[in-house]
């Protein structure tokens, strides 16, 4: 079956064509470099990039595909969570294809399609029960999952998200945005136990607070100022490395806790921040010691991108799942 999946919840837009999990093609234009001089994303402009450049986008895929418009048999699209005027853009887009060639539309979870990225992963798909763990921008939240329809919370973070953490982080230090990638890089010159910066361990539950890390290397940087001194190029790798440790040491304990009490032997993990070098190592050395089987996105699947909701949209087609058109943005949906 071939599947367009679109996504634009946030500043990519992102267009793909899948055929019974082959990706034929998965094009992305990003509007990361218009909100650098903002340090974080602009809502307004992400949408009119969305706007200017989606029908580029939907071209190139189907160029690149070497299919017509005419053979799509299923449009599926990211209904939220997201901003939401750039979820719309998508979803006008994805209504008028559906009605235009009278095929089934489908509106799907953002978060659920990063977890379902996996699936894209023709040699080691994952199977039921997993721990599901995403970890994201906007999101950082385990569930145990015996379905594309049986998501159940074990936990979420009380404030910020572990992307928002690192991209504050990076701010912090003077880099740009998106943070993650630039700390992962600054990282690898520091040593990650140079400094003690304590995650809050939220004890006897499954959640996360991320605020405390992120106020502890904002003191830090703020006492060497106050002492006179200046960050050398030493203790900017240090930071990257040391706070880069904590969180990503926080997240792998509580997944494992997750799997431990769940009993389940099998981790998923999606959303930017599983793009991680240091996490995935770490994730995966620390699952084996348990008999643990981890899966992560390929890399190329790791940030928004349509590919994933295609998939997703798959999935969720063959439970016999539809939308129509007063499918809407859902900018807070849940899971
Ligand atoms: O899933 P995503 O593309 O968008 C949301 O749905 O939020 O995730 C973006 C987040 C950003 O916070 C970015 O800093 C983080 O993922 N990120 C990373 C890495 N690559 C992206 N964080 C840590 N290490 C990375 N390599
Ligand atoms: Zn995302």
């Amino acid at each position: 079956m071939l599947v367009l999946g679109i996504e634009t919840s946030c500043d990519e837009t992102g267009i793909a064509l899948v055929d019974g999990k082959k990706v034929l093609s998965n094009i992305v234009a990003s509007s990361v470099e218009l909100h650098k001089a903002f340090g974080g994303v602009v809502p307004e402009v992400a949408t009119r990039h969305h706007v200017e450049y989606q029908l580029f986008v939907l071209d190139k895929a189907l160029k690149k595909a070497r299919r017509s418009v005419k053979d799509i048999e299923l449009v599926s699209v990211t209904r939220g969570p997201g901003l939401v005027g750039a979820l719309l853009i998508g979803i006008t887009l994805a209504k008028a294809i559906s009605f235009a060639l009278k095929i089934p539309l489908l509106g799907v979870n953002h978060l659920v399609a990063h977890i379902y990225a996996n699936l894209l992963n023709e040699k080691r798909p994952p199977v039921y029960p997993f721990i599901g763990l995403i970890i994201s921008g906007g999101h950082t939240s385990l569930y145990y999952v015996r379905d594309v329809t049986d998501f159940r919370l074990l936990g979420e973070t009380s404030d910020d998200a572990i992307g928002e953490s690192y991209d504050k982080v990076s701010k912090m230090l003077g880099f740009g945005y998106p943070g993650g990638p630039l700390i992962e890089k600054s990282a690898k010159g520091g040593d990650p136990f140079a400094i003690d910066f304590p995650v809050a361990e939220l004890q006897g539950t499954h959640n996360f607070s991320f605020s405390g890390v992120k106020t502890a290397v904002l003191y830090y940087i703020k006492k060497k100022k106050e002492a006179g001194k200046r960050l050398t190029s030493k203790d900017i790798k240090n930071i990257s490395a040391s706070f880069q440790q904590s969180v990503n040491g926080i997240v792998i304990k509580k997944t494992l806790a997750c799997c431990k009490e769940k009993k389940v032997s099998r981790v998923v993990v999606g959303g930017g921040v599983s793009a991680n070098q240091n996490l995935r190592n770490r994730l995966i050395a620390a699952s084996r010691v348990e008999g643990i089987n981890v899966f992560f996105p390929e890399m190329k699947f790791c940030l928004d991108n349509g590919a994933m909701v295609a998939i997703l949209g798959e999935e969720l087609y063959k439970k016999g799942i539809r939308s129509n058109l007063s499918l809407t943005a859902e900018p807070n949906l849940v899971i």
